[in-house]
């Protein structure tokens, strides 16, 4: 049997209370607000982010609902084996046909941090291991930084970095690009601290900077 919930704590209701104004509020500016919505969705673009409570995508890009398609994990990783990330994936890429798929980190990310350090932490020590083979393949430039904040700040950029290329690495956009299409990846990492985003200037439209055992023909 379950423990009672404990009477004091009502903080979920207030959301309840805040889906009531986002109707009213969204009502009041377009009467249609809803019934075009639920025509249906043609999302340009595919966000995959980190699941940190403070990066929503669509208030940090101010775009509502029906413009970005959403991913979120721990510190925004794209690894082969997850069928939950591969299936939003194709859906995105093949169904709803985004032009561009983006990898946005964030600066003092919880999960690159812990990669960062030899302490345990459970089950999710199994998913924080991909973040420390990014650290393992920029190890000379990350032991060179002496600030931790710093070093972490950089650590996060690698791994958008190697996010993005390992979004290039799959079979859904390898086929997308062979099939001539225009697909967009991109890296960009967003600062709590102030709000902004920077592109990282990864932006790739094709195989070109791939290396060639990754290229599917
Ligand atoms: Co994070």
């Amino acid at each position: 049997m379950c423990a009672k919930t404990s009477e004091t704590d009502l903080s979920y209701q207030s959301l309840l209370a805040g889906n009531k104004t986002f109707i009213e509020k969204s009502l009041s500016e377009d009467p249609q607000y809803f019934d075009k919505l639920a025509k249906g969705q043609k999302p340009p673009v595919l966000w995959i982010g980190c699941a940190d409570s403070r990066v929503p995508a669509n208030q940090i890009t101010n775009t509502p609902p029906g413009e970005v398609f959403v991913h979120r994990n721990i510190a925004n990783m794209v690894i082969h084996s997850d069928m939950n990330m591969l299936s939003v994936l194709d859906y995105a890429v093949n169904v709803l046909e985004v032009k561009h798929v983006i990898v946005t980190g964030h600066y003092g990310c919880g999960g690159v941090a812990a990669a960062m350090t030899n302490q345990q932490f459970g089950l999710i020590d199994n998913w924080l291991r991909h973040i420390k083979d990014v650290y393992r393949l920029h190890a000379a430039e990350l032991d060179a930084i002496e600030d931790e904040a710093q070093r972490a700040n950089r650590f996060v950029e690698f791994n958008v970095m190697e996010n993005v290329y390992n979004l290039c690495k799959t079979s859904i956009v390898q086929n997308a690009w062979a099939k001539g299409r225009q697909l967009g990846v991109h890296g960009w990492v967003y600062s709590i601290e102030t709000g902004v985003i920077t592109d990282l200037k990864l932006s790739t439209y094709d195989n070109a900077k791939m290396a060639e055992v990754f290229r599917f023909k």
